[in-house]
């Protein structure tokens, strides 16, 4: 086990380049299941998500090599068709694979996922979009079972309690691609790792039309080639770099970013009196001052993403005056607010909301992550506060920042990485 030690205080300063986006590599990864050869996917971040979904692939019969930022995956055994519990509970995003075997292998067996930490996390409106499409789906024994002797394109509609979904809505896409016919999907999620997956499926020769928006619209063709295909940069990872420029009150400038992807962060970081400048192919953050409070929702995209809240929290933590934040996407994911509250944090969780009354300076102190997003704002506390921080359980931040301390230490950031 491993744990973070940060010497808190020192106002990041410098460059950081941005990896491959997680949430975009995992379902694409999935979706070259459909291909009927090699696909190279170029800006694939290492980290562990990504390492279990290439491990469940290798169940799968799908061959994946690593060489540098490029996945090289090819198909070689398309019989495989059970992604088993030992694996899926790693990682919920797993069911990332139930569209693209059913589209391709006409059968699937994926075990169910859990829930974790953020919350229940059902599954319900993968099921439904997959059935509307003539799959026969049961639950059994804890596995999710599908069988599908032809796809037959369908509308469906997939918006539910909490907005859309986006691993819902790639599975149905990839289940669509190869369906007979037309499939519209009406409340589809509109992330822009949703419309990377389209523009890869497209690459490859589907023909998808309208993925960004409500409405995508799928024509089904036979087959689909492989080829070469970039993702998309992580916006989660800019925006938590963004915020640690915030939270230090540093002035960091920002390489391979998408601000078109992050509109609304970054408009609620110039609300608080942060500066977000984009010039010269990079983006540049400083805040000289703490931040005005704010009150601040998580939305489905092109709202604030959920993927930021905890960040935001950190940082508004330390404003002059109070912040409410309400979480629209998962209402129970509020671990980290005991934990920031260790570190002098005045944070009181009402409902799916938490005010947030800010205390200027947090204290060093040794803490625990719960979850991944939930880490990565005990670094920002950290690295904001005054004192020594320990981070227990680092193994979630592994599964989606890419060498954050490495980033961090170039920007001044003092990070140890200790085996415990
Ligand atoms: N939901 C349902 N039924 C379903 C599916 C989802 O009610 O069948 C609900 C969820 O419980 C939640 C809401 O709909 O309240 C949105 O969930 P969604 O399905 O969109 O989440 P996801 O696709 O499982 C992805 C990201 C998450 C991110 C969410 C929301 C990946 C691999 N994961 O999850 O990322 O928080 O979308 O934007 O793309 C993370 O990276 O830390 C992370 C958790």
């Amino acid at each position: 086990m491993e744990k973070f030690v940060i010497e808190g205080g020192a106002p990041l300063r410098g460059t950081v380049r941005i990896s491959g986006a997680k949430n975009a590599a995992l379902p694409i990864m999935a979706a070259t299941m459909l291909a009927d050869e090699p696909v190279t996917l170029k800006g694939v971040p290492r980290l562990r998500d990504v390492a279990t979904l290439a491990g469940i692939l290798a169940e799968l019969g799908v061959k994946v090599e690593r060489m540098g930022d490029l996945l090289r995956i090819e198909t070689v055994n398309p019989d495989l068709i059970d992604a088993p519990y030992h694996m899926v509970r790693k990682m919920r995003a797993s069911i990332c694979v139930l569209g693209p075997l059913l589209a391709k292998r006409r059968r699937a067996r994926v075990a169910l996922p859990g829930g974790c930490v953020i919350g229940v996390r059902p599954v319900d409106l993968h099921i439904k979009g997959l059935r509307a499409l003539g799959a026969d789906i049961e639950i059994r024994h804890g596995d999710i079972i599908a069988k599908a002797d032809r796809l037959k394109g369908a509308e469906v509609y997939l918006g539910g309690a909490f907005g859309s979904t986006v691993l819902g809505t790639a599975n149905l896409m990839c289940a669509g691609a190869l369906a007979e016919g037309k499939t519209v999907i009406e409340g589809a999620a509109c992330e822009p790792e949703v419309t990377d997956l389209g523009d890869f499926l497209n690459s490859a020769g589907a023909c998808i039309s309208g993925h960004g928006t409500p409405r995508i619209e799928i024509e089904g063709v036979s087959r689909l080639s492989g080829g070469e295909y970039e993702v998309i940069p992580d916006r989660v990872e800019t925006g938590t770099f963004m915020i640690a420029a915030a939270a230090t009150r540093g002035s960091i400038k920002i390489e391979n970013a998408r601000l078109d992807h992050l509109r609304a962060a970054v408009d609620k970081l110039q609300e608080i009196g942060v500066e977000v400048t984009p010039g010269g192919g990079a983006v540049h953050v400083s805040a000289a001052s703490l931040p005005l409070p704010t009150d601040v929702v998580t939305l489905p995209y092109p709202g604030l993403p959920t993927d930021l809240q905890a960040q935001f929290m950190a940082l508004l933590a330390t404003a002059d005056g109070i912040s409410v934040i309400t979480e629209k996407i998962f209402p129970d994911r509020f671990m980290h607010v005991a934990e920031l509250n260790r570190m002098g944090a005045s944070i009181r969780k009402e409902g799916a909301s938490a005010v947030v009354r800010g205390v200027g300076e947090l204290s060093g102190a040794p803490v625990m992550a719960s979850d991944l997003r939930a880490s990565a704002a005990l670094v920002l506390a950290g690295l904001a506060a005054r004192g020594i921080t320990e981070i227990n359980r680092i193994y979630h931040i592994d599964r989606g920042y890419e060498h954050i301390e490495e980033k961090l230490i170039r920007l001044g950031a003092s990070i140890q990485r200790v085996d415990v």
